[in-house]
């Protein structure tokens, strides 16, 4: 190796041992970002801001928090709520984060698919980001469960048993998962060490896996144009920035981002502020008892669409049990958005609205899961059990059609 005669401690010294200039160009101020794109595609780092709340607050939390079942409850309604300096305040802020984050994900995955920006080329942003979804969701079931409220234990005993449905039993699988037969300390240490170690570690792995997706295809546009990003790059560079299609991703995207994640931060403390309620179910303020049962058990609004296609009225049909298809139903409705990229048959980018059939499509898929997050909080009797079954119904309906609907579009557009 040549001698470096610059000090470890100077920009020209980490260069030469780092390549830090060459690092920050790749991947900020020569990372091309298209110019014909609006406020949603500032939604990745808002996300990016909110995961970075939840780690710190969540670190603040764990210093009083006890994962203990008889000790739980007390702290985190007693000690942290009440006993620490602005311990409330790390609550609510994690809470509400915890919240919040599912609405900015849902928004960010159906830009992805309303602009096509999971279509060829663009599949491994898809796919990690999918990762994201499925790791988030574990995250958010089990910190629901760290106040060992009431409603804590029994979601847990009710998406814990669902590894107990129809022939699942025989194989003994809640029980390993609980480390019991029912939901007991075991469960609670367990979800714990996955609330604040293993699953924080695993997102972090993703998000800068989804990062570096991101890198090589560029992020899509509003009118899904296929730029030539090598040569709008040199336009930019030679000086001619108005003609130029792109804008480097620093510090002309990220200042643009950070308006956006202004904004969000003014909602977002809003909500800790003036409206934390609605991140915590009133019922989660009685401790946990095993022996009486909540009226009504629902999960976090988050999960109400999957779960309500869970609980459709079956019957054993096609030699299976009733339990059996409820429960394919919903673990296929959790990971179907996985195939979305497969499924699309349009060999062509367009965003939404040029695509007429594929448009129809995206509402009545959002409407529908509109429809599901409703009754999934509803009690499944009476004439809420078949409006959630019709609606289960129309979700596959919209999955078995979508690679016929899209080929339609390109069939009539000609690209087929
Ligand atoms: C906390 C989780 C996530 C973070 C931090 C994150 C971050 C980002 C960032 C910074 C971008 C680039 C700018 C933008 O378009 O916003 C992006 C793009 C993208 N993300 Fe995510 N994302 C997350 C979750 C997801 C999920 C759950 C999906 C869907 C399955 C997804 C799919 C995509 C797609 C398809 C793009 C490309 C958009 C385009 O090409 O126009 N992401 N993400």
């Amino acid at each position: 190796m040549a001698e470096i005669k610059e000090s470890l401690f100077s920009a020209e010294g980490l260069d030469k041992r780092l390549a830090t200039k060459k690092f920050w160009k790749v991947m900020m101020t020569e990372y091309w970002i298209p110019k014909d794109i609006n406020f949603l595609w500032a939604l990745g780092v808002v996300l990016a801001v909110t995961f970075t709340i939840l780690i710190i607050t969540g670190i603040f939390l764990m210093m009083y928090y006890k994962p203990d079942t008889a000790l739980a409850f007390d702290s985190v309604n007693y000690t942290i709520m009440q006993e620490v300096a602005y311990g409330w305040l790390f609550r609510h802020m994690h809470g509400v984060a915890a919240s919040v984050i599912f609405l900015v994900i849902y928004i960010h995955m159906f830009t992805g698919i309303y602009y096509g920006s999971y279509k060829k080329g663009r599949e491994m942003i898809w796919i990690s980001g999918m990762l994201l979804f499925v790791t988030f969701s574990a995250a958010g079931f089990s910190g629901y469960m760290l106040p060992w409220g009431q409603m804590s234990y029994w979601a847990a005993a009710v998406i814990t048993n669902l590894f107990a449905g129809g022939s699942l039993e025989a194989w003994g699988l809640v029980e390993w998962i609980r480390g019991g037969f029912a939901v007991n300390d075991a469960t609670l240490t367990r979800f714990f060490m996955l609330h604040v170690f293993l699953l924080p570690i695993v997102i972090l792995m993703i998000i800068v896996m989804h990062f570096y997706t991101l890198r090589i295809p560029h992020v899509n546009n509003q009118s899904s144009e296929d730029i030539d990003f090598d040569a709008e790059a040199e336009k930019y560079l030679s000086g001619n920035k108005k003609d130029s299609k792109v804008i480097p991703f620093w510090p002309v995207f990220l200042s643009k981002d950070f308006a956006v994640v202004g904004i969000f931060l003014i909602f977002y403390f809003y909500l800790v502020f003036f409206n934390y309620n609605f991140a915590m179910d009133p019922v989660n303020f009685d401790p946990a008892n095993s022996m009486v049962t909540p009226a009504h058990i629902y999960p976090e609004w988050y999960f109400l669409w999957s779960y309500e296609t869970l609980r459709g009225p079956f019957f054993d049909m096609f030699g299976m049990k009733a339990g059996d298809i409820g429960l394919i139903i919903f673990g296929l409705a959790q990971m179907i958005f996985l195939v979305f990229p497969f499924l699309d048959k349009d060999p062509e980018i367009k965003p939404a609205y040029q695509r007429p059939r594929f448009h129809i499509w995206f509402w009545i898929m959002i409407i529908d899961l509109v429809v599901l997050s409703v009754y999934g909080k509803l009690p499944p009797t009476g004439a809420n059990a078949w409006v959630g079954f019709y609606a289960t119904a129309l979700f596959l309906i919209l999955w078995i059609s979508l690679p016929f609907v899209t080929k339609a579009d390109a069939k009539a557009r000609g690209a087929l």
